[in-house]
């Protein structure tokens, strides 16, 4: 599979970073995941925004120009196409970027001066078989045991993986996680609580990472007319949704139809649901 190392093009096979590095050491780094459709990053920007934000709260200076990412990208894009010999404008897929601080002798201490490690590669994107969307998916709760800082898309995810397998466990797509009794988020998506024709979703804090489908979402609905709040939501509140969302790069955005084993109102997806997911749809084009 092409990637991209430390301004190599090469593959994953040949692709080597030192031991030392701070990402395998620290997890001392930062990743994005970018959608691709068609050859065409979507919302680019906004995912670069977030990288520099991610990249600012760690101290780790950001290698490349705006233009040098989305030249870094496409390139990937089209070079993934050509190594599964799929034409570029038919071929949905996903950047993976990472950068960490670099190779150094283990110090917690943020050492200055690094060169940071930059590897990135684009993949297909895998979707959820239609079958599977039109049902909706199942989701389990759990607390939310991981730390104040989920607001950078930091490459330390143990909290992320051990929430995720709660729900692997249970055989349910995501873990719908709450810290005192509040939403926060799935280990790797929003959440969006329906009721009586409105979206919630939580605020924009330290809490949860900011999806770049947050503000599509909220735009998604200003152009279907429904009203989105962002607020402190209880659990009380989410057990009791017309409709559960979940949002991410890869999963778009798709309907909880059963939590925690019991159906989700009428245990379909829902006419917001519907509404916004055909918005999202217009937005990729
Ligand atoms: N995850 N919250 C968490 C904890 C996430 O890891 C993600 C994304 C999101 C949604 O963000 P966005 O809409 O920008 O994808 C929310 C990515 C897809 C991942 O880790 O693979």
């Amino acid at each position: 599979l092409p990637c991209y190392l430390n301004g190599e093009f090469t593959t994953l096979r040949e692709a080597k970073v030192s031991v030392m590095d701070r990402g395998f050491i620290f997890g001392d780094g930062i990743y994005e995941v970018v959608p691709i459709y068609g050859g065409k990053p979507f919302r680019f920007n906004e995912h670069m925004a977030r990288l520099e934000r991610s990249l600012a709260e760690l101290r780790i200076p950001n290698p490349n120009t705006l233009a040098q990412w989305r030249e870094l990208v496409v390139k990937l894009a089209s070079n993934y196409a050509q190594f599964a010999k799929v034409p570029l404008a038919e071929c949905d897929q996903m950047a993976y970027i990472q950068i960490t601080r670099g190779v150094a002798m283990r110090d917690h201490a943020m050492i200055p001066g690094l060169t940071p490690t930059v590897f990135a590669m684009a993949n297909r994107m895998s979707q959820l078989p239609a079958a599977e969307r039109a049902k909706g998916v199942s989701c389990v709760t759990a607390d939310d045991f991981r730390w104040k800082k989920a607001h950078i898309k930091s490459t330390s995810l143990a909290g992320a993986v051990i929430s995720r397998q709660i729900s692997v466990d249970a055989e349910a797509v995501e873990t719908i996680m709450f810290r005192d009794g509040m939403l926060s988020e799935a280990s790797s998506s929003n959440v969006w609580v329906v009721k009586d024709g409105k979206v919630s979703g939580v605020p924009r804090d330290n809490l949860v990472l900011e999806g770049i489908r947050f503000g599509l979402m909220e735009q998604l609905c200003r152009e279907a007319g429904i009203s989105c709040e962002l607020r402190r939501i209880p659990r009380e509140e989410v057990l009791a949704a017309d409709e559960l969302l979940l949002s991410s790069a890869t999963k778009e955005i798709l309907p909880v139809t059963t939590l925690d084993g019991k159906p989700v109102a009428n245990g379909r997806p829902g006419p917001i649901y519907e509404k916004l997911y055909a918005g999202y749809q217009q937005a990729k084009q």
